[in-house]
């Protein structure tokens, strides 16, 4: 059998995105964009082996990749050269004898390539020996020379964007670089591009990329690669399959009514044992260390682990600030935001003995407070911005740590604050639970998932 080698080009710096940090180290959803792709590579059922091209300066940084347990794929981090050719070679340089190995080139900072890239480029290596992958351009490409005076329009249908792998037989692609070594004027900026040059006679197909497949190349790049992996986690829908959740231990807080309740009973339908705390059914108040400790230390005395603990409690009083009595201010931004804060700082150690998972819960005002309940919304954009924080914290301990945005659910807090809502606009708590159970059962971390009732036209919604 062919073996199939990915080699992750990470020799570069970013000048461009202009963080002073290599831009494959930004973290992104709680990982390095390196770690995002190297991730993708390792659960490919047709990559057999990972090299990386690492920046010579940072090189040590990706030492906690070296995980054979997590990335049994990867066998070597090697440094890179000047140029993304420099880097290219160095990995030439440390792939073994056989011609005939299969080798994909993907740039690190392209952490949305999928399978089916992958399984595109390494099928077409069974015609071809060299391949490209590519998107058509939605702008119209313009030539121009130094006085930015157009020098030619070439016809868009028969342009394409090139992105990333770019695959070859060992051979092959070896052959180019070497007579590219021959040649003083060789310049290029990707590996097609150097055998097209010096194998002009080699055909190369082109496979179609992905417009998410993007480079992040300049600053708003990182914003939209982050905006990207949360669309990724909210492309999550409820529906009627449940995960198999036969083994884990589940410990929901605030389990008693709404959301919470609906965990719980879905939860274990799953097949999960479930612990449930709540003021009403245990005297566990989430706002108190102790009887979280309590808790978190019972479920695990009982079922001898925690793989998720869901922290769903929350109170909502509507009222202008002014008029709001300040114990019940203090009240609502101890159960909203401090006790998030309590019951995860708690469950940490639990979680950090299975890989498990921390889930918290947020509402859509998280994005823009609202008048007469600003201290809830307030809270809940801190919920978020503390589930950004500690999935990076935690990333590596291997605890992951999400948040739910479900929009507009039928649950008793809500009725008591607005009253009755129109049918057909409200979620169903069953449905917000089907898509956390879905979280808790995905490797995603640092997401916000957004809930929605797919109806409902956009209007202002808590
Ligand atoms: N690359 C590499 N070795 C180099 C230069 C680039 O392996 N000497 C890699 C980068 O790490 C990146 C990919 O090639 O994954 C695409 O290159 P590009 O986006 O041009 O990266 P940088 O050179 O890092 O960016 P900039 O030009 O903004 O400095």
């Amino acid at each position: 059998m062919t073996r199939t080698v990915a080699v992750l080009l990470a020799g570069g710096i970013g000048v461009r995105v202009g963080l002073g940090i290599p831009k494959q180290l930004i973290k992104i959803a709680g990982k390095a964009i390196v770690e995002h792709t190297l991730e993708v590579m390792n659960a490919s059922s047709v990559v057999d082996e990972i090299i990386i091209v690492m920046n010579a300066g940072a090189i040590d940084q990706l030492d906690s990749l070296k995980d054979p347990a997590r990335f049994p794929k990867l066998t070597r981090i090697i440094p890179g050269g000047d140029t993304r050719n420099d880097s290219t070679m160095a990995a030439l340089n440390a792939l073994g004898d056989d011609p005939d190995t299969k080798v994909l080139f993907h740039d690190a900072v392209r952490p949305f390539i999928n399978d089916r890239i992958l399984e595109d480029c390494v099928d077409a290596l069974d015609d071809y020996d060299a391949v490209d992958t590519a998107i058509p351009s939605a702008d119209t490409i313009i030539q121009v020379d130094s006085a930015s005076h157009i020098t030619g329009i070439p016809n868009r249908s028969t342009l394409r964007r090139g992105q990333t792998p770019q695959a070859f037989r060992l051979g092959t692609i070896r052959k180019a670089y070497e007579l590219a070594s021959h040649d003083k004027t060789f310049h290029a900026t990707d590996d097609c591009g150097v055998v097209f040059t010096y194998l002009p006679d080699t055909p190369i197909f082109v496979v179609d990329g992905t417009a998410e497949n993007m480079k992040v190349t300049e600053p708003i790049d990182v914003h939209i690669a982050d905006k990207l992996f949360q669309l990724q986690a909210a492309s999550l829908t409820a529906d009627d399959t449940l995960p198999d959740l036969a083994g884990k231990v589940v410990v929901v807080f605030g389990g008693s009514y709404g959301i919470g309740e609906s965990i719980v009973e879905l939860a274990e339908q799953a097949g999960a044992t479930v612990h449930q705390f709540s003021r009403s059914s245990t005297q566990t108040d989430v706002r108190s260390r102790a009887d979280v400790k309590k808790a978190l230390k019972h479920a695990h005395e009982q079922s001898g682990r925690i793989d998720a603990v869901v922290m769903s409690a929350g109170v909502l009083r509507m009222g202008p600030l002014t008029a709001t009595k300040v114990k019940h201010i203090e009240s609502s931004i101890e159960t909203n935001f401090l006790a998030p804060v309590i019951v995860s700082r708690a469950a940490h150690k639990y979680l950090a003995q299975t890989g498990g998972q921390m889930l918290l819960f947020t509402s859509s005002s998280h994005t823009r407070g609202r008048a007469n309940y600003g201290v809830y919304s307030a809270s809940k954009a801190a919920v978020v911005n503390l589930t950004q924080a500690l999935s990076e914290e935690w990333a590596a301990d291997g605890v992951r740590i999400n948040c739910i945005n479900p929009q507009r659910t039928r649950t008793p807090m809500r009725t008591n604050a607005f009253g009755e809502e129109p049918e057909g606009t409200l979620l169903d708590p069953q449905n917000v639970a089907a898509v956390s159970l879905q979280v808790l059962d995905s490797g995603l971390t640092g997401q916000i998932v957004n809930v929605r009732v797919e109806q409902v036209a956009a209007q202002q919604s808590i």
